[in-house]
């Protein structure tokens, strides 16, 4: 039996490796997309030739188009991936945060119950929940958001849990620490960083703005995160899970491991800029990624330094490309 997949959030970085994994295993894959007034489906673009691959419009805001695509897809497998992630965004747009990050889980969960199907359910959950409470964080950690975004996630999580327990349903929420990749959105911190070294590696730009350098965080490789979620799907029992590589470094290492990447020194070019700087900041996250280990035979490959050489590297063949040089 070919398997069904629905994917919201499938033009983003994790959805579209994660429609790129499914594929590859024979799933037949259906993605929500949003309609724009131009084309943003640059990450997909490559998959569109395959045949398994359906794409949909929709939306996590609109209620009745996602009752009527899970009754007509009939799912086996819905990976919840749709959000509003940027952090200090939200503080921007906190009501639209909500309504996508935390409404919205409500939203599909109560269309795959309208639809009375046996369907399985993953999460998007973040280490952002664990917000103050400092670092080792595991799945038995306090959670203590830090900024509209986080409490958002938080109410998903926990709406999740509330429906395995409350309806049976096979849901799950993976607590994924940070994850980047050449697909990262520009304006996340890793992306900025190596498009800034290429961009100024290149002639392209002399500096690079950006806020806190003292944060720290547990930086993994998308790729290897998306092949976690799906693990929690196939397990007998729906549970809980950190993904995470155990390793904390600063936004500082980061840069200099970038910027040496290059043969460039930071300090040479990155400029302080207090605009990118958060209302409230959350200051450590590393996780615990033991029980997923235990159970799920996950273990992260990519640290944050191997990243960091493998973005600059993507990102200087990139631009080089887009430059003409
Ligand atoms: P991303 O690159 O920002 O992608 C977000 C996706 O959500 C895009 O496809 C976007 O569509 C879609 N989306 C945004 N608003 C929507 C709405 N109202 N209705 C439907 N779709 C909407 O994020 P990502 O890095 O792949 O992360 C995937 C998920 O994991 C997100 O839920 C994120 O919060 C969570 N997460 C990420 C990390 C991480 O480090 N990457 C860690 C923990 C949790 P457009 O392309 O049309 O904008
Ligand atoms: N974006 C950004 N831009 N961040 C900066 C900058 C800058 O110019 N300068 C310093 N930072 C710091 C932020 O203050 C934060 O402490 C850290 O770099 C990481 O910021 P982001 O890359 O924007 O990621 P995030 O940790 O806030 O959120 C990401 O990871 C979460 C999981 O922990 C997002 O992917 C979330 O969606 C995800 O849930």
């Amino acid at each position: 039996m070919t398997k069904r997949a629905f994917i919201t959030g499938i033009t983003g970085q994790d959805g579209s490796y994660l429609a790129e994994l499914l594929l590859g295993k024979g799933y037949e894959v259906h993605g929500l997309v949003r309609r724009a007034s131009t084309l943003n489906r640059g990450r997909i673009d490559h998959l569109h030739p395959n045949s398994e691959l359906h794409l949909h419009y929709g939306d996590l805001t609109d209620g009745v188009g996602l009752v009527n695509l899970i009754r007509e897809i009939e799912p086996h497998e819905v990976y919840n991936l749709g959000a509003q992630s940027h952090v200090k965004v939200s503080f921007e747009m906190p009501e639209y945060t909500a309504s996508t990050d935390a409404v919205g889980t409500l939203r599909l969960l109560e269309a795959i119950r309208a639809a009375d199907i046996d369907c399985r359910y993953y999460q998007a959950s973040t280490s952002e929940m664990f917000g103050a409470t400092p670092p080792p964080q595991n799945e038995a950690s306090p959670f203590y958001p830090r900024s509209p975004y986080g409490a958002a996630k938080l109410y998903s999580h926990w709406v999740t849990v509330n429906y395995r327990e409350a309806y049976d349903l096979f849901a799950v929420s993976g607590i994924l620490f940070n994850h980047e990749s050449p697909r990262r959105g520009e304006s996340f911190v890793t992306r900025k960083i190596t498009l800034g070294v290429a961009a100024i590696k290149l002639g392209v730009a002399d500096e690079l703005h950006l806020g806190n350098l003292e944060a720290v965080r547990d930086w993994g490789y998308a790729p290897e995160y998306v092949e976690g979620m799906w693990r929690m799907l196939q397990h007998d029992v729906p549970q809980d899970y950190v993904l995470a590589t155990g390793k904390g470094f600063s936004v500082r290492q980061f840069c200099e491991a970038a910027f040496a990447q290059a043969g460039l020194d930071w300090e040479d070019f990155v400029v302080y800029d207090k605009q990118f700087e958060r209302p409230t900041e959350v200051d450590a996250l590393i996780g615990d990624p033991s029980k997923a280990r235990e159970v799920l035979g996950w273990e992260a490959q990519t640290d944050a330094m191997a990243l960091a050489r493998l973005m600059v590297e993507a990102d200087l063949e990139q631009m080089a490309r887009l430059i003409g040089t």
